[in-house]
């Protein structure tokens, strides 16, 4: 199964398969400037706001992602896997490195 998950910073949508994670998704969709840390959950690079939509998450470092982010749906892209179609805002490093590109 496939989502559409939309990046509202630039406003694209992109799509993600189930099995996939958020960020493996976004870098495979060709967008050029993609800033990628670990791929891990260890660096805190990929950090989104989840605006609308569902998701499943593995167990992501406290240092990056404490129970408050967790509950205002602020995640690492790279721990979690689309269940329905996603929006996202980017908020880590990630963000800075899309603005930069974009001219945003
Ligand atoms: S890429 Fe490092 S935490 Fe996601």
């Amino acid at each position: 199964m496939a989502y559409r998950i939309h990046l509202e910073t630039l406003d694209i949508d992109f799509i993600c398969q189930a099995n996939q994670n958020v960020l493996e998704c976004l870098i495979s969709s060709g967008k050029k400037g993609i800033q990628v840390g670990c791929r891990g959950g260890g660096c805190g690079v990929c950090r989104v706001e989840v605006v609308d939509g569902e998701y499943c998450a593995r167990p992501m470092s406290k240092a990056h992602i404490d129970d408050q982010s967790i509950g205002n749906r602020q995640v690492l892209a790279c721990c979690i896997k689309p269940k329905s179609d996603l929006s996202l805002k980017v908020l880590g490093k990630i963000a800075s490195s899309i603005k930069r590109k974009y001219q945003l």
